[in-house]
């Protein structure tokens, strides 16, 4: 199977989950994990799809319709019917599918590269994220398109949903970001937890409106320190965005109790990351042992610990 090129990143969001849904930049990390997807037709109608991914329990069973649904919606935007034309699709790669990493925008995007290549037919990278953003809609309702961003052009990018196509930039980082993530072992759905803060919002715009200059205070630092290469700030403004989170009621006593124990094991800083209610943390560790430590640490609490780098 020739997969080298038709993959898509994971990604953990470093600032503006939730917020970033309301057209404020974010900053994003793709992670040094991929899902790849390998794509045949076949003479006979339908679809197949073999998923050799590495996942956590119970994480593709609870998916298996919204990720049918985001495979079609792809297949649809690339102009490919499985009434006409039979589509086997494998997907594979080391990235371990898990709430909170991006995996169905990894999936997706892969799935573009993979048909794209093939139909064949010649896709500029743009093409191939807005693709994957077609994918997205089957798992959310009206994500942001951060996920299938970071999934397609991988590093860590400073993303701008707008009415059209979206706003990013890569960031030049001066060195890796040690990194260590750990799953709550609940996945919430984006679209129930998007939609209780929108509705929260709705209720009361004042109070919105309070948090959102914060946050915006809170990135233009952030930003800063990780142009800086300050690590120190950095973690200090992801430990800040956390406490944003709680206020917007998207963290969950599980991350609070995961991002106070990578805290006290020495990580500069800590916060959930993506929809909250379960899925993901990320902790910001200075070096290779820290991050053992916390690594160690979240081990006794969580189900899946994970260490990685930002490049
Ligand atoms: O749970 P994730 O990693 O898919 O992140 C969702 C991020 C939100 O800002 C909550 C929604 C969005 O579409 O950006």
């Amino acid at each position: 199977r020739a997969l080298a090129q038709c993959r898509g990143y994971g990604k953990l969001i470093l600032f503006g989950e939730h917020f970033v849904v309301y057209k404020v930049p974010a900053l994003v990390g793709a992670v040094a994990a991929y899902t790849d997807c390998d794509c045949e037709f076949l003479e006979e109608p339908g679809l197949t799809v073999i998923d050799e991914r590495p996942a956590v329990p119970h994480y593709k069973v609870k998916k298996a319709d919204e990720a049918q649904e985001a495979i079609q919606l792809t297949l649809k935007h690339l102009n490919v019917d499985t009434t006409k034309r039979g589509v086997k699709l494998t997907f594979g790669g080391d990235l371990c599918a898990v709430s909170g990493i991006g995996a169905s925008a990894a999936q997706v995007v892969a799935l573009a590269r993979a048909v794209g290549r093939a139909l064949p037919l010649k896709m500029s990278e743009d093409e191939i994220n807005a693709a994957g953003y077609e994918g997205e809609k089957g798992y959310h309702g009206t994500p942001s398109g951060i996920d299938n961003t970071a999934a397609t052009f991988g590093g860590v990018l400073r993303f701008c949903r707008t009415d059209g196509a979206p706003i990013f930039e890569k960031k030049k980082l001066r060195e890796p970001i040690r990194i260590v993530y750990a799953s709550t072992g609940i996945t919430a759905s984006t679209t129930t937890v998007v939609g209780d803060v929108r509705a929260k919002k709705e209720a009361d715009e004042a109070w919105f409106a309070g948090l959102l200059t914060k946050y915006e205070a809170l990135l233009k630092r952030g930003e800063s320190a990780l142009d800086a290469g300050d690590v120190n700030a950095l973690g200090k403004c992801l430990d800040e965005n956390h406490a944003l989170c709680q206020e917007l009621t998207v963290s969950c006593p599980e991350l609070d109790a995961l991002v106070d124990a990578a805290r006290s094991a020495g990580a500069i800083g800590a916060k959930m990351s993506g929809t909250g209610r379960g899925g993901l943390m990320i902790a910001l560790t200075p070096s290779a042992a820290v991050q053992d430590k916390v690594k160690e640490a979240l081990s006794k609490l969580a189900p899946q610990v994970w260490t990685t780098f930002l490049a």
